[in-house]
């Protein structure tokens, strides 16, 4: 196949729909996880898995190199401060380790949503956090009690990432396990509320208190920034090793994945993360489309 038939065939599924090839009704191992993410999969088998996974590698590896020649996102320069005590507590705060520990042990991560995406979520929820309540007129130690606490929901949010519903299932699963922990029942409201609106493109309920709503806004906001170089860095081969695609299955739900990395940048809540999130959003685009570009010209035969 030439090139150009290629690039034709990539344009005839502009837009695809996010899970064409779902078998209704089929077992449960081949239904996709729900349906949050960029580029959604179904575990069907591939053809050719020792051919698909090492052009999977490469493609890992050049994504990241695309990625590396872009400048760092404006908000982990502008706010390296805030993101670095957020790392810290990470590290270092009693209660977040705890709970650290208690998810390595509980979270599944093989998928792409596992500790990796946790922590990050936590240490961007945190900062977005701090800049927020500081916005918002709030105290400096409550500032940092609310931080601390959106850390906790940024850890625990994905908890639940493979069962339907995960954001609901994940608040209902955190609401048992924070009982032993050292959280108050209205911290634990605000962990749940955050945790059960987490999930992009779903209605949200209205907050039980103005601290629930900042924290929930910023919880969202940390989880789509990884919407970004993230997602084509890590989330996207951790779903790609996981579903087992093939090149072809693989290109065919591109163009639905790259809709949805736009249509993304609508949706940031907070005022910081609708100030640096579409930037983080433009830079995966950005990856996305020279990504795609390397397939067509260098893998264009695997795609007949
Ligand atoms: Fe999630
Ligand atoms: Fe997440």
């Amino acid at each position: 196949m030439q090139r150009a038939s290629c690039i034709s065939l990539f344009r005839w599924h502009p837009n695809a729909t996010p899970f064409p090839l779902l078998p209704a009704g089929g077992p449960p191992d081949r239904w996709p996880l729900s349906g949050e993410y960029g580029f959604p999969m179904v575990n069907t088998p591939s053809q050719l898995p020792e051919e698909s996974a090492a052009v999977f590698a490469i493609l890992k590896h050049k994504a990241r190199e695309i990625a590396a020649h872009l400048p760092e996102p404006d908000f982990y320069r502008d706010h390296a401060g805030d993101l670095a005590l957020a790392h810290r507590r990470l590290d270092q705060d009693p209660l977040l380790c705890e709970l650290r520990a208690f998810v390595i042990e509980r979270l599944d991560d093989d998928f792409g949503h596992g500790i990796g995406h946790a922590l990050k979520v936590a240490a961007d929820a945190g900062a977005l956090c701090l800049i927020e309540g500081a916005r918002a007129g709030h105290s400096d130690a409550h500032v940092r009690r609310t931080s601390l606490i959106c850390q906790a929901a940024g850890l625990l949010h994905d908890i639940r990432r493979k069962r339907p519903n995960h954001a609901v299932e994940g608040a209902h699963y955190a609401r048992k396990a924070l009982l032993t922990f050292p959280v108050d029942a209205g911290e634990i409201d605000a962990i749940c509320y955050a945790i059960r609106n987490h999930e992009a493109f779903q209605r949200i309920k209205a907050p039980p208190t103005a601290i629930a709503g900042l924290m929930s806004d910023c919880l969202y906001d940390a989880d789509k920034f990884r919407w970004g170089p993230d997602n084509f860095k890590d989330t996207l081969w951790d779903m790609v090793a996981f579903f087992n695609p093939s090149l072809s299955d693989f290109v065919a739900r591109y163009p639905g994945g790259m809709q949805r990395l736009d249509e993304i940048k609508a949706t940031f809540r907070s005022h910081t993360g609708k100030k640096y999130g579409p930037q983080m959003i433009d830079y995966g685009i950005r990856i996305g489309k020279e990504l795609m570009t390397v397939i067509l010209t260098e893998f264009c035969h695997m795609l007949e």
